[in-house]
């Protein structure tokens, strides 16, 4: 768990950020109506969740530094004895101060008449606009009002500025409390793909290896999947964001695992594809050692100081140079690079950011070029091939095979700790663990 302190140090290093005279407003996420009058389970805001810890829907955070009566500010919902009986228990203002550190917490409901004056006179508001459409409203509100009172003396805000970029950069790095979360959530789904390679068979549905994967999530006290869990046998494999999982799995075909489960509010993110029956066909194995390969250069090449393009570039080379040895491709290789031709077989990134969201926050570039890592970032690494089912260029051998290989990396000083190796990705590891 976060601990009440990280969270408070994280407000502090917010607050030692803003500007003089300014004020930052964060707002809870909403729930959201899956069908009529029942909600999709509800899933904080990560950046209100990253400040507060506060589990709440309809709540507002607002930071004043150097305020007297005191910084951390709450608007949350009233208890309300009948409405718990129903959809559960609510901290309120007096909980929010007493568990989760407040200075100050007042009722959402009266956040009209309080918030203007907590604006009034400020120079500058942090604050993510477009993020919660409603909440903008509001807030233009309250502007408009502290305007209408100008000959009373009152001033509005000079000046908004994006609070992402503070932010984000806060989260981009994970504190040692972060990374013991992500490793748990990384070991987590690392089980829950071995359980899949365990129980696949020939006969069995998607859907049902989606189910061996999410009981091990569920077991483990793991509140979701931390995006749509991908499984996708045969030529499903070459769909990237896969998600119906109704096919069949068919011997002789392979099938590509796309999930990772949120633990106390981190995310993993790991990909293994295997053979449906236990065993790699000889094409299928060699298209999965290209990918292995690149997987592994790509992991040697990120280090601190390293550019974050880096381990992209490496999967290209070494994609680009094996589809060549194995005809796929044809031409030199440094032209094929040049010109782009393994998008053909490989159209997207090897990776991202993770953390709190599976696509985490935080910047790619500094001025307009690659950043470089450092120590405390986390990020994944997942290069694959694609041949589509219907690719008149190759020979039907190849065709419809689909292969990624994703692991979650952390940066260190002393080099890389790679957090989701507790599942095979060596043709003969995987081979041994299905055969066992
Ligand atoms: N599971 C989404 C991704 O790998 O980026
Ligand atoms: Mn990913
Ligand atoms: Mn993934």
């Amino acid at each position: 768990m976060i601990s009440s302190s990280e969270y408070d140090r994280r407000r502090r290093d917010l607050m030692s950020l803003m500007a003089e005279d300014s004020i930052a407003i964060i707002t809870a996420a909403p729930e959201r109506t899956r069908s009529r009058d029942t909600h999709f389970p509800f899933r904080q805001d990560s950046d209100f969740q990253y400040l507060t810890g506060f589990p709440e829907p309809e709540a507002a955070l607002v930071l004043i530094p150097g305020r007297e009566q005191g910084e951390f500010v709450l608007f949350c919902r009233d208890r309300d004895p009948a409405r718990e009986i129903w959809d559960g228990y609510r901290a309120g203002p007096a909980g929010a101060c007493e568990r989760y550190g407040a200075d100050d917490a007042f009722p959402i409901g009266d956040i009209d008449e309080i918030l203007p004056g907590l604006l009034e006179d400020k120079q500058r508001v942090y604050y993510a606009v477009g993020k919660d459409q409603e909440f903008d409203r509001h807030l233009t509100g309250w502007i408009n009002d502290i305007r209408s009172r100008a000959r009373t003396g009152a001033s509005p805000p000079a000046e908004f500025v994006d609070l992402d970029h503070l932010l984000h950069e806060m989260r981009l790095f994970k504190s040692a409390g972060e990374l013991k979360l992500m490793r748990e959530s990384a070991s987590i789904s690392a089980r829950a793909h071995c359980r899949a390679m365990g129980a696949c068979r020939p006969g069995l549905r998607e859907y049902q290896l989606q189910a061996e994967i999410e009981h091990e999530f569920a077991m483990a006290g793991a509140s979701f999947p931390a995006y749509s869990s991908i499984v996708g046998a045969g030529a499903n494999g070459c769909i990237l964001h896969y998600v119906e999982n109704g096919g069949s799995l068919r011997d002789g075909e392979l099938v590509l695992i796309d999930a990772g489960c949120e633990y106390q509010g981190y995310a993993a993110d790991i990909t293994r594809t295997f053979p449906v029956n236990g065993r790699f066909s000889p094409e299928q194995g060699a298209l999965y050692q290209i990918v292995l390969d690149a997987q592994l250069e790509a992991i040697g090449r990120v280090r601190a100081n390293g550019y974050w393009n880096d381990a992209h570039d490496a999967t290209v080379e070494v994609i680009t140079r094996g589809l060549a040895q194995l005809g796929l491709l044809k031409g030199s290789v440094p032209e094929l690079v040049e010109s782009g031709a393994y998008r053909e077989f490989y159209m997207h990134r090897a990776g991202h950011w993770l953390g709190m969201d599976v696509h985490d926050v935080g910047a790619y570039k500094v001025d307009h070029s690659w950043r470089l890592l450092e120590p405390g970032m986390v990020m994944t690494v997942e290069p694959g091939i694609y041949v589509a089912p219907d690719n008149p260029r190759v020979a039907k051998k190849w065709r419809g095979i689909g292969i990624r290989i994703e692991d979650d990396v952390a940066i260190t000083s002393a080099g890389v700790e790679v957090l989701t190796s507790g599942v095979p990705k060596e043709i003969k590891d995987i081979e041994r663990l299905m055969a066992g």
